[in-house]
């Protein structure tokens, strides 16, 4: 296979005004693009030309960082773009709502652990919601890294890179996580991916 990188899913200032068209250019079009064009070099007689993009992740973690660090990201960035929408954010859907209660005791307290996950990301990197042994938890990897690689099937991540919020929100990274959980999260994917780990 090779890396290509995916359209998004909406216009470019559909997510005004929590996250910017410029945001969006830049990050879409110049960073995603930036790990597709090096992942598609580093793939390159590195062996895991056959793979799909999952097993890739997996078999370089620890053993090609280059390889490993592009096709994360390329992994992280292809799910990011559509855990966003345009009215997104608020109550998840039924079946997802129930299970985070069920890991987390209430729908707040996983807002605030997600939230802190993020927040304590020293550097840059991703906050997660995870399905590992059948049950939901938040997670925090560095750079390009991403639950695959622990055993954890991620529903839920958020881009916590300087490049993803600092045109909006500068150095405010807890509001931008805040305005991502209330106003841009896309659930129904969420609630896809959920019942695909779970099934
Ligand atoms: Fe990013």
């Amino acid at each position: 296979m090779s890396f290509t990188l995916p359209p998004l899913p909406y216009a470019y200032d559909a997510l005004q005004p929590y996250m910017s068209k410029e945001t969006l250019e830049y990050h879409h079009d110049k960073h995603h693009q930036a790990y597709v064009t090096a992942g598609n070099n580093l793939l390159k007689d590195s062996g895991l030309e056959g793979k799909t993009l999952e097993e890739i992740v997996k078999e370089s973690y620890g053993k090609n960082a280059g390889l490993f660090n592009n096709a994360g990201q390329h992994y992280n960035h292809s799910h990011f773009w559509p855990w966003l929408k345009p009215n997104g954010g608020g109550a998840a859907p039924g079946v997802v709502e129930k299970a985070i209660v069920d890991a987390f005791g209430s729908f707040e307290k996983f807002k605030e652990d997600f939230v802190q996950a993020g927040v304590t990301q020293f550097g840059s990197g991703w906050a997660w919601l995870v399905v590992k042994d059948g049950k939901l938890a938040v997670a925090k990897t560095p750079n390009g890294e991403n639950p695959l690689v622990h055993g954890a099937v991620p529903v839920l991540g958020v881009d916590v890179w300087e490049h993803s919020y600092y045109i909006d929100y500068r150095n405010r990274r807890p509001d931008y996580l805040k305005a991502f959980l209330d106003h841009l999260v896309n659930w129904e994917y969420v609630e896809e991916l959920y019942t695909k780990a779970t099934a």
